[in-house]
């Protein structure tokens, strides 16, 4: 049997990537701080014993693939798997980011077979990150102006990485990952208005106004400029275009917004305590 580390084993695609390995009998082994034995990106005295006995791994570098101190951190860890004898890596990396290809070459030059995931913006940071309070508060404040995405299910994520840990032909690949569909930000809150039947609108605003929220949230001070910077660079308007790539990996077309919307509604992860269902305020 072989053994899998899914770095990032309790996230939003991690965990997928760990269910779906496990249905397939192989061996998990997840990796993250609260993981056994721990795994921890600033730590890397954790590193050598979350791989020992690892034939594979999936990378998910936390908190961003594109923030200072990514690339030297994936590199040396990547050298140690080989190291330690890890011969696939599938790294889950951002889409239309040039900051993430440094961290992509550290993989890409570890000596093990690799396949690169760009990936679009996830579908659930609505429902499993930043954007859930915003959801429930009923306003989605970013500074995303008009531009479309292409919103990705982090299931297709899921799916297309476990293709590349347990299939030959995807090794030296670098696949860009986007949903079917482009939407503005007012598309993706009119998609999840309709799901939870709760009014949920969209305001654009500034990257300074998104900093000056961030750090009222309480987002760590040293996030919060990385984070302005990735939305600025992500969201201008380049990225507002689609790729075939799940299709050609998976047979199928991915997953739609609205699919996501009405699976995420129906979990009641939308659902405020004390709210009646059904009510459009
Ligand atoms: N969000 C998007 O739309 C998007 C799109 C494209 C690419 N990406 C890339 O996806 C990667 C992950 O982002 P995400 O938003 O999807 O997050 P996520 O995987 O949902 O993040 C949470 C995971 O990271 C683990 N984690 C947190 N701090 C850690 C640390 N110091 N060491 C080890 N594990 C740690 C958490 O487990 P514990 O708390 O148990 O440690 C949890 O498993 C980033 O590199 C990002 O660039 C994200």
């Amino acid at each position: 049997m072989t053994t899998t580390l899914v770095i990032g084993g309790t996230g939003k695609t991690g965990s997928r990537v760990a269910a779906r390995l496990l249905n397939l009998g192989t061996d998990v082994r997840i990796g993250s701080r609260t993981g056994a034995p721990a795994f921890d990106w600033d730590d890397d005295a954790t590193w050598a014993p979350a791989l020992d006995g690892v034939d594979s791994a999936y990378i998910c570098y936390y908190p961003d693939i594109s923030f200072p101190g990514a690339a030297s951190r994936i590199a040396a860890f990547a050298g140690t798997a080989v190291a330690g004898g890890v011969r696939r890596l599938v790294l889950l990396s951002g889409r239309g980011e040039p900051d993430a290809v440094p961290g992509e070459d550290g993989v890409r030059d570890s000596g093990a077979k690799w396949t690169v995931l760009r990936c679009a913006w996830f579908a659930q940071n609505f429902s499993e990150h930043f954007l859930l309070q915003p959801v429930l508060d009923g306003v989605i404040a970013l500074p995303a102006g008009d531009i479309a995405e292409p919103f990705l299910d982090t299931e297709d994520v899921a799916d297309v990485a476990v293709a590349a840990l347990t299939q030959e032909r995807h090794a030296g690949r670098t696949y860009e990952l986007t949903g079917p569909r482009l939407l503005t930000f007012a598309d993706a809150a009119a998609e999840l208005t309709r799901a939870t039947r709760r009014q949920i609108r969209y305001l654009p605003i500034s990257a300074e106004d998104y900093a000056g929220a961030a750090a009222e949230a309480g987002v760590p001070a040293e996030e919060i400029e990385p984070l302005s910077e990735l939305f600025t660079r992500i969201l201008d308007g380049h990225n507002a275009h689609l790729t075939d790539d799940i299709e050609r990996v998976l047979g199928r077309r991915p997953r739609d917004f609205a699919d996501y919307a009405h699976d995420a509604a129906a979990t009641g992860v939308w659902s405020k305590a004390g709210e009646t269902e059904g009510s459009l305020r």
